[in-house]
């Protein structure tokens, strides 16, 4: 079936939250419902939406899969608390590596991170937590590309035929399906989320396993997740859309201390855009991209090269895999 979307100039916060919250509640019944939180603002505005219709009956994770960003299980679980919602941290770390072990390819390495997380991970909690639905920020965006055969996002299913409650043995309720990034972070603000939460830059589910070319690695991804950590201090101030470091999977020559370095290569990518669906490089000042590539060389390991993405898209997408 196909999604109507909600565009921004008709969403009424208020009473999308009611009728969303009612209908969640209606679906999940007298039951119990799980939900993943990654700390991004899809899955942040779903946790306090299900918390507002399902209160301790929703019981939210946080998965530890260990391609998240620098510091978060602890961060997200502390701004959680000081809203009122307990968060369980899982340490799903091993199993994340050993199902990205050896796999390159970035479709395979997407659909490796999505059986990680619905049919182990997730179907794990459902068993133990008694739970028959699960509550996901999938938005429209998602839908669209994986519909398009350009990305397979990780939260997409139905639209792709896949019956969740057959493939993992629970349902999925999606309720910001109709809306877009613009229309989430309003309903995000809505639902009592500080700033820093709905106005945080996206990030994807496959987490810095689509910002590592080549195999994720436990080494590789700590070496993304440095630069990224940078990339995210020095760009907050442009209030660009997104920013992100990517590593790439090809070394090239460079020289440390008078001798050949055979070294890595990181691309810095900045983007402004209003919904993720086109999306133009920033005209960042030269003065702040020298400045990030003289970091990034000095603190992150191996790298030798960094380089600025300066293609639209279409025909680049925001991540690189
Ligand atoms: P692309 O790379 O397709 O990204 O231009 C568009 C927006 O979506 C984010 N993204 C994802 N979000 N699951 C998500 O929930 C995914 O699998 C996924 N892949 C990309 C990306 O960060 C950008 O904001």
């Amino acid at each position: 079936m196909a999604v109507k979307e909600i565009v921004l100039k008709d969403l009424d916060v208020t009473k999308f939250i009611e009728e969303k919250a009612k209908e969640v509640a209606g679906l999940v019944g007298d039951g119990v419902a799980i939900n993943a939180l990654s700390g991004g603002v899809d899955s942040s505005a779903v946790t306090m939406l299900g918390h507002k219709a399902l209160g301790k009956r929703l019981k939210t994770y946080f998965i530890d899969n260990g391609i998240m960003r620098a510091g978060e299980p602890q961060r997200i679980k502390a701004l959680f608390k000081g809203l009122g919602v307990d968060i369980e941290i899982i340490d799903a770390q091993d199993e994340f590596f050993n199902a990205l072990k050896g796999i390159t390819d970035p479709e395979e390495k997407r659909e490796a991170i999505t059986q990680a997380f619905y049919k182990d991970v997730f179907g794990r909690l459902v068993r133990k937590s008694g739970a028959k639905h699960l509550l996901q920020g999938t938005i429209l965006t998602d839908v669209d590309e994986t519909i398009a055969g350009i990305k397979r996002q990780h939260n997409v299913f139905e639209q792709l035929g896949i019956d969740p409650q057959k493939a993992f043995g629970y349902k999925i309720i999606e309720p910001l399906i109709q809306l877009r990034k613009d229309g989430v972070r309003k309903v995000a603000a809505g639902l009592g989320l500080p700033e820093s939460a709905y106005k945080r830059i996206p990030f994807p589910g496959p987490a810095l396993a689509a910002r590592v070319i080549g195999e994720a690695t436990k080494e590789r991804v700590e070496i993304a997740r440095k630069a990224n950590a940078i990339v995210e201090e020095d760009l907050s101030h442009t209030g660009a859309f997104q920013y992100m470091a990517i590593l790439h999977q090809d070394r090239v020559t460079g020289m440390r201390d008078g001798k050949r370095d055979f070294g890595l290569q990181i691309e810095v990518r900045c983007w402004d855009s209003i919904d993720a669906r086109k999306a133009t490089p920033t005209k960042v000042p030269y003065e702040t991209l020298s400045k990030l590539a003289d970091r990034i060389v000095a603190e992150v390991p191996g790298v030798v090269s960094v380089t600025y993405n300066i293609t639209k898209k279409p025909p680049s997408t925001i991540e690189a895999i």
